[in-house]
């Protein structure tokens, strides 16, 4: 059968991941998480002091760009692939508040995304691949035969966020949690180098009241009209 190109893109916590790995599966594709791959790098620029609240050393992580390699791989038991930093599994520590709240910093960075865009393009040369983020339709893959793009109210991002934070035991607050998806979707869609915008073909989801069955079954019937 033909495979096909699927970029989801929209705002933080629209919930994209969790219908796009169910799509994913479904269809028998490749899912890969293009934000895991911007925290990972945020992760390793904590990790060397090279970012905080109040510093950020571009110069520094950009010369280290070459030293840090990521990579996926499939876990069998959870049913996605989880994201490494140079071979050491990184998919919880990704996730916390302290890597989100520098993360959209990181991505404003040109010579990040030049090197994390041609990895996500290679992964996806040969289709059969449906990738989440926020300019996969624009710039990844302009040409993907299916483009989607999420939206929700900021409460309710703010809402999903906070509980998969507390279900990891992140004693967060909920206002804490807003305002930095409030801040990353300013920082996301206001940046010079791809920012997060709706490519011209994309179709429009607003899932503040849709039932995670409700969006996969939507976006698998998009799926099966485009192949
Ligand atoms: O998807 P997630 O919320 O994990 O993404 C984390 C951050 O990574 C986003 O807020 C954004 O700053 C950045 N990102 C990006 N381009 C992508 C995916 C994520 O700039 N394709």
């Amino acid at each position: 059968m033909k495979k096909i190109t699927i970029a989801i893109d929209g705002f933080s916590s629209t919930g994209k991941s969790t219908v796009a790995k169910q799509l994913a599966k479904a269809l028998g594709y490749v899912y890969v998480d293009s934000g895991a791959m911007y925290r990972a790098v945020t992760l390793f620029a904590m990790q060397h002091q090279m970012i905080s609240k109040d510093h950020f050393d571009v110069k520094r992580l950009v010369s280290a760009l070459d030293t840090l390699k990521i990579t996926f791989k499939y876990n069998d038991t959870l049913g996605f692939a989880e994201v490494y930093l140079n071979g050491i599994n990184v998919e919880n520590d990704i996730r916390t508040l302290e890597v989100s709240q520098s993360v959209s910093q990181v991505a404003e960075i040109s010579e990040v995304r030049r090197m994390l865009v041609l990895q996500q393009q290679r992964m996806g040369e040969e289709k059969g691949v449906v990738m989440d983020g926020r300019d996969i339709g624009t710039v990844v893959f302009p040409d993907a035969e299916l483009k989607v793009f999420m939206i929700a109210s900021a409460e309710t991002r703010a809402k999903r966020r906070h509980n998969e934070l507390l279900e990891r035991n992140e004693k967060v607050s909920f206002d804490d949690v807003l305002k930095n998806v409030e801040s990353r979707d300013m920082i996301d869609s206001s940046r010079k180098d791809s920012p997060l915008l709706k490519a011209e073909n994309a179709i429009e989801i607003d899932n503040s009241n849709l039932s995670l069955t409700t969006q996969f079954e939507k976006l698998y019937a998009l799926a099966q009209n485009a192949i």
